[in-house]
């Protein structure tokens, strides 16, 4: 089976892009991938905003223009914003870490086609939230969150949609459920509470997975407290007892076996050098060409990616992948879902294989960020 036909692709946008203007961010929240090792600066040109315009955004259906960095500390994001709305989007979300929606940012972003905002918190007091947030500001982010709440209401509307997403971890689990009572505060609808992925030694002893007990006592209260105040949250389905462990032997030549929601929901993932990937989890597998210097309706129907979207969605074999992450996929059995590739996976050699069975070079990118993706 061919998942995307050509006949198909040119009459009907059906890909979900995520990428980033810039590989930045002003704040050190300590569980983020980038406090795990050095951040690659990259950034998106005036000219190459021309090239996503006109090659890349008439095929997406849905585009999250951020990531794993910081839109808005981007000088480019409103020419971005404008020009995927001008090339016809129906849907663009972004996260951001709320620090610089300003008034001035909250106009743009409601002037300009934004369909939902998600802003990240993981926490519901001012004392945790400025310590896993190192940088940002209790005061000033919930005050802004409130301000582009009522500026949107001013013009009548009920979109952008915005979300609140708190990663979940030991440091921070005991107080998720009194997110619902800051949502209500800040007039936000929509919650979401993520695992963590352990992006470092440091940053393990976090993770609920290693007490499945505590981490489906909390999912129960925040599914109750959903109910009880009518406001939507997406809230982890439950962890089995026991979680199946990690060898801690590095994986060479990675495989999944299950469902990829990447190839059936037609991903793909361009860091702000232009490359591109199928999934946020494979950067560090070798990119499947650069938007820059190929044009996209090639990169995409390369047989190399045609083939792995093929294999994933009919033989559920996830060529490249060491396990679907549990960010991007509730059905948890696996410490490796839990765990960033950066310390499961053998790092690419120059000749070793991009995904099983080929070969080129790692272009450096570091394997972490499966965030940020709905
Ligand atoms: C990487 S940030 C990028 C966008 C923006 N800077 C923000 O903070 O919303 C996207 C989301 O990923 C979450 N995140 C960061 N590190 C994570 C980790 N190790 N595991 C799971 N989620 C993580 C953040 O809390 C945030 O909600
Ligand atoms: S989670 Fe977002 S705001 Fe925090 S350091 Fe990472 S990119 Fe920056
Ligand atoms: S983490 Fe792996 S299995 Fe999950 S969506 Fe990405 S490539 Fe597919």
């Amino acid at each position: 089976m061919i998942p995307i036909r050509k006949g198909l692709f040119r009459n009907k946008r059906r890909i979900h892009a995520f990428m980033d203007l810039s590989s930045a961010c002003d704040i050190h929240c300590f569980h983020c991938w980038r406090e795990a090792g050095p951040v690659e600066p990259m950034k998106v040109s005036r000219d190459q905003l021309g090239v996503l315009e006109r090659d890349v955004f008439p095929f997406i259906e849905n585009l999250s223009l951020s990531c794993v960095g910081e839109p808005l500390i981007v000088s480019l994001f409103p020419q971005a914003l404008q020009a995927a709305k001008r090339a016809g989007v129906p849907y663009i979300r972004i996260q951001s870490n709320a620090t610089h929606l300003d008034e001035e940012a909250s106009g743009m972003l409601l002037d300009n086609g934004l369909t939902q905002l998600g802003v990240s918190m993981d926490a519901a007091h001012r004392e945790s939230f400025n310590r896993i947030r190192a940088g940002a500001d209790w005061d000033v982010v919930t005050e802004n969150i409130k301000q582009f709440v009522r500026m949107r209401n001013e013009r009548g509307r009920v979109d952008p949609e915005v979300s609140i997403n708190f990663t979940l971890m030991q440091e921070n689990c005991q107080e998720a459920v009194e997110l619902f009572n800051v949502a209500k505060d800040l007039g936000v609808s929509s919650l979401s509470f993520h695992h963590m992925v352990v992006e470092s030694e440091d940053t393990r002893h976090q993770n609920l997975c290693y007490d499945p007990a505590l981490a489906n006592k909390i999912y129960a209260q925040l599914r109750d407290e959903s109910q009880k105040t009518g406001i939507a949250a997406y809230i982890p389905a439950d962890l089995p007892d026991k979680i199946e462990p990690f060898s801690g032997s590095r994986i060479k030549d990675p495989v999944y076996h299950g469902v990829c929601r990447a190839a059936e929901g037609s991903w793909v993932f361009i860091t702000p050098n232009g490359n591109c990937y199928p999934c946020l989890n494979l950067q560090g597998r070798g990119p499947l060409g650069n938007i820059y210097e190929t044009p996209f309706s090639d990169i995409w129907y390369q047989d190399r990616n045609q083939s792995f979207r093929g294999k994933a969605i009919d033989n559920h074999c996830v060529n490249g992948c060491d396990n679907c992450k549990a960010v991007l996929d509730d059905n948890v059995k696996s410490e490796l879902a839990f765990l960033a590739p950066r310390l499961t996976v053998e790092p690419l050699s120059s000749d070793g294989p991009v995904l099983p069975g080929e070969s080129a070079a790692s272009d450096g990118i570091p394997v972490g960020g499966v965030y940020a993706q709905s």
